[in-house]
């Protein structure tokens, strides 16, 4: 797993690990950050309904000249399309959004359990899933217990996208996600680049591969074989974090990064917040 840079879904879908977050980028700037990142060679562009950037996303798509099916295009879709018949509404909205005829993964965006229908808007994402529309179906900021719904109702989601960096380690969400084989996603890996990137451990690990904490974060993510989607508006760091490729942590260093998780699982409690 030392070189992490695909993650295999079902059906022998290659997810690239690295994907570029592009919240709270809109417009003209998400459509610049996206064709500068694939120009630069990110394969994976990761977008939602609730950011108001799709059509931004796929004009920087248009706009780097690389065919459909070389970019891995992941959004999310919201709570108001919680059903069979509204996740096929939020598909139609989000492709035409992105100027795209199919998606490569579709996330529930948050589970609502108050709402408590995204069972019914799974059940939706495997009809899509079976026509073609998408490649492959997920959820994001789900918990065990909202995924143990789905699985008890013979629904097994390839990805759970989740808020996970060395201070928000969550190990307890990983180890359901591995037994389950569920692929962990990463969403704020860099926290917000002020939060944690100053930390002796991540510079002491700089230091040593000549990298920058950022990279050591990253690295640290996709070498546990968890994807990661930074976002960059910056060209440079958009590169930088692109180079987390050509070196691999020890064990042990593995376990220092994991040391600085504060036991904090996510900013927004999934169980009641969500849109
Ligand atoms: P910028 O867009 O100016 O590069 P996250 O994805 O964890 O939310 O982090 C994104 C934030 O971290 C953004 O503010 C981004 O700013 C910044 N950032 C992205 N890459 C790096 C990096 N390699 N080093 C420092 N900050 C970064």
């Amino acid at each position: 797993m030392s070189n992490a840079r695909s993650l295999e879904l079902p059906g022998g879908i290659q997810m690239p690990s690295l994907a570029l977050g592009t919240w709270p980028m809109q417009g003209g700037e998400a459509a610049q950050a996206v064709e500068s990142a694939l120009r630069l060679g990110y394969r994976h562009i990761d977008t939602a309904e609730n950011y108001e950037n799709e059509d931004g996303v796929g004009e920087g798509i248009r706009r780097s000249g690389l065919d459909r099916e070389e970019v891995f295009i992941t959004s999310k879709f919201n709570k108001k399309w919680h059903s069979v018949a509204g996740a096929r509404q939020a598909w139609e909205n989000s492709v035409r959004r992105l100027g795209v005829d199919y998606l490569d993964l579709f996330l529930i965006h948050w589970p609502n359990p108050d709402q408590g229908t995204y069972v019914e808007a799974f059940e939706g994402l495997v009809k899509l899933q079976s026509e073609g529309k998408v490649r492959a179906i997920g959820v994001s900021n789900f918990k065990p217990t909202h995924l143990q719904h789905l699985l008890k109702a013979g629904l097994h989601p390839a990805v759970n996208q989740i808020q996970l960096n060395p201070t928000c380690v969550n190990p307890t969400a990983q180890a359901f996600h591995r037994e389950q084989g569920i692929k962990t996603v990463a969403y704020t890996p860099l926290g917000r680049g002020t939060e944690f990137l100053d930390e002796p451990v991540l510079r002491e690990l700089a230091g040593k591969y000549g990298k920058t904490a950022a990279q050591v974060t990253l690295r640290w993510h996709v070498q546990q074989g968890i994807g990661a989607a930074p976002k960059s508006a910056n060209p440079e760091r958009q590169q930088q974090n692109l180079e987390i490729f050509d070196f691999e942590l020890e064990p042990e260093e593995i376990d220092r990064i994991n040391a600085m998780d504060t036991g904090v699982t996510a900013k927004m409690d999934s169980d009641s917040f969500g849109h």
